[in-house]
């Protein structure tokens, strides 16, 4: 296989990573893992930009200097790509001095090719975005059309770079034959704007910014975007005296891709290649550009201050339900708003119960058949063999066309089939009457490989749990090679562990609402801890804290699907209270309307109500939770409607 470069933006250190950062990076820590899994030799890059304008600013209204600010948020930096699993082979810094030489060496370069002249340079300038507007492109009041902030007039004697040069260059470049910027959309939108002519553009500004000295000129530095797009070559060592990584990664016969938000089109597909040609460099092979993280219409970005901060997300789904989500809900490319209800919806639909259930039924039947242990007998000849090879066949071709979302949904189809043909043999009732059969065992042992190679696939978007999931079903912990998703691994008559449980489901009333305490959801258990362990001491309540809990018995009197949802039903419910309450429950799956009506409940008479789907639930029935699926509570004996229970 070959050399495979893949880099993030760097991201600058005015604030803190949100959900958007976390996005590009996840996305190109899948690729990265991925690509070694199917053999490429591979260097992923990530880091951050530390100079520029509203570095600078950021760094004044706290009072410190801008080197400080960089190192502080740098570490927040390093701590979540360490929380994620980011598996980067390295981390630039445009402050370090390494990336300074090879800044130095792009200008040199650019220099020798007579590409720089300079001239009066005036226009409307974005700090956030570090760029300058024409008038056209602006919103009305001089307002940023991607930060809808003000604009700062300026006007000074600046560097300027050729760029108009190089129109005819980029554009027999985008009509080469892979192309060089992905999604289509993206490619037309910029061939589109390159053909509208381009203007040089000013490399250096006056005065003593936060930024590397301009080389040979005194009392200027580096124009940021000259400076920050040269960091895919510094971490390489551009300029220094050791070329091997260069050599190795940023070669013709390699892949390089600089995977980017949409935001910064315009830098990436544009002026990075112009300035490569320039300085005589190879340009990247593919710039891989995808949509925004939406809330409420407008792109989540600290500027707007819309921003989804992780943490809570992590401390409560655990890293990987993060990493699985943002790939499984955002098409590569386009837009996607940022929800809390989907999240749980997902977490719920398909950790908790398609892929979490599927592995600890597996498990335990095939304990409880055979002696804690693993099938003793394979199965070579089964539908799920074709099933196998296909999912396998689609993910890869997914994969290879960034289209995360698909490859998901079709290991998840894999999944779906692989409970079809358990529901369809029941080896649950054959081992009753038959024992620990040959079929039995053939049935579960099926199962377990489909699972397996589900698992296997999914390692570089999971890899925590398809590491703790293979550990659990017998298979390699550690997928080392592209053969591992072919079938026929699952070993033999090996010791199982009992199964844990890896996606405890969330209550989603509960989750939205914010509630602490005894609401707050379950923490999802990030590594498999055995045997729950009797409440501590510091986790008991006292008899008053337990009465705060209304408990009361009602009757369901009418029951309807929630539009739009698997899961979600709307119950009328009478409490023995003037009016009726609705609850939202989400039991669709469980039971039907007819099953429901007229049967008794215990309710939480107290819970504040909470909005689901634009329905507002009144309370919460008390259900018992069996691997995820909820199992009704009632009376022993029909009771009036609004008895206390206690
Ligand atoms: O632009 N949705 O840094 P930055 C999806 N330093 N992705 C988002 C996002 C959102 N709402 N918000 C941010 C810079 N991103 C420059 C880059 S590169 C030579 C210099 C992601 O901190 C997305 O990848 O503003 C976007 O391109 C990047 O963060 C911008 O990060
Ligand atoms: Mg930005």
């Amino acid at each position: 296989m070959g050399t495979f470069y893949i880099s993030t933006p760097i991201y600058y250190v005015n604030d803190l990573p949100h959900i958007g950062h976390i996005y590009t990076t996840v996305v190109a820590d899948v690729v990265a893992r991925y690509r070694r899994f199917i053999g490429d030799d591979v260097f992923f890059l990530t880091g951050t930009d530390e100079h520029g304008q509203s570095i600078m600013k950021a760094a004044e209204r706290l009072g410190i200097e801008p080197q400080e600010q960089a190192d502080r948020v740098v570490s927040r930096y390093h701590e979540h790509w360490k929380t994620l699993g980011i598996s980067h082979d390295d981390f630039v810094r445009t402050t370090e001095a390494r990336h300074r030489v090879a800044v130095e060496e792009m200008v040199r370069r650019i220099e020798a090719s007579g590409d720089f002249y300079t001239d009066l340079h005036e226009g409307w300038y974005c700090s956030s975005c570090e760029s300058f507007y024409t008038e056209r492109e602006l919103l009305p009041g001089h307002r940023c059309p991607t930060h809808e902030s003000e604009t700062e007039w300026q006007s000074e004697e600046n560097v300027f770079f050729r760029l108009s040069k190089y129109q005819d260059r980029l554009l027999e470049l985008y009509a080469g034959e892979t192309p060089f910027v992905i999604p289509p959309s993206r490619a037309n939108e910029v061939r589109s704007f390159v053909e509208g002519g381009l203007k040089d553009i000013s490399v250096s500004r006056a005065g003593l910014g936060w930024g590397i000295p301009f080389p040979g000129r005194e009392n200027e530095v580096v124009y940021v975007w000259l400076d920050a797009l040269t960091n895919y070559l510094s971490a390489l060592g551009l300029g220094s005296d050791d070329a091997s990584k260069l050599d190795r990664y940023w070669h013709e016969g390699g892949t390089r891709i600089n995977l980017i938000g949409k935001d910064i089109l315009r830098f990436h597909a544009i002026w990075w290649p112009a300035f490569l040609m320039s300085a005589g460099l190879p340009v990247p092979s593919t710039v891989a550009i995808h949509g925004w993280w939406l809330r409420d219409d407008k792109k989540i970005s600290k500027s707007v201050g819309n921003i989804v901060r992780p943490d809570e997300l992590i401390e409560t789904f655990g890293p990987d339900a993060l990493r699985y989500f943002l790939l499984r809900e955002m098409v590569f490319g386009q837009d996607a708003s940022f929800s809390d209800e989907a999240f749980v919806d997902r977490f719920n639909s398909d950790l908790a119960n398609d892929l979490g259930n599927t592995v600890s039924r597996l498990v335990k039947l095939s304990r409880s058949s055979f002696d804690g242990k693993t099938p003793p007998e394979a199965c070579s000849d089964n539908p799920l063999i074709a099933a196998a090879e296909s999912a396998v066949a689609g993910y890869h071709e997914a994969m290879g066309e960034f289209a995360f979302n698909r490859a998901l949904a079709s290991l998840w189809k894999l999944l779906s089939e692989t409970n079809q043909y358990l529901v369809a043999r029941e080896p649950w009732k054959l081992v009753k009457s038959e024992g620990p059969s040959a079929s039995v065992s053939r049935i579960l042992w099926n199962g377990l490989e489909a699972v397996r190679i589900v698992t296997t696939a999914l390692s570089p978007v999971m890899p925590t749990t398809a590491a703790s999931i293979l550990a659990a079903i017998g298979g390699d912990a550690v997928p080392v090679e592209r053969d591992t998703l072919a079938w026929g691994r699952t070993p033999l008559d090996q010791p199982l562990a009992e199964p844990v449980p890896l996606f405890p489901r969330i209550d989603k009333a509960a989750f939205l609402s914010g509630e602490e305490g005894a609401a707050a959801p379950p923490k999802a258990a990030a590594s498999p801890a055995p045997k729950q362990a009797p409440a501590q001491e510091s986790d008991m309540i006292t008899i008053e804290e337990f009465f705060k809990t209304q408990l009361k018995m009602a009757t369901i009197l009418t029951a309807e699907r929630i539009e739009g949802t698997d899961k979600l039903v709307k119950l009328m419910v009478d409490l023995g209270e003037e009016s009726e309450r609705t609850l939202v429950a989400g039991i669709a799956e469980q039971y039907s309307a007819e099953e429901l009506v007229g049967r008794q409940i215990a309710v939480v008479a107290n819970l504040k109500p909470a909005k689901l789907r634009g329905v507002e639930s009144q309370g919460m029935l008390l259900a018992a939770s069996v691997d995820g699926k909820p199992v009704l509570l009632g009376p022993d004996s029909q009771v009036p409607n609004g008895t206390p229970v206690k």
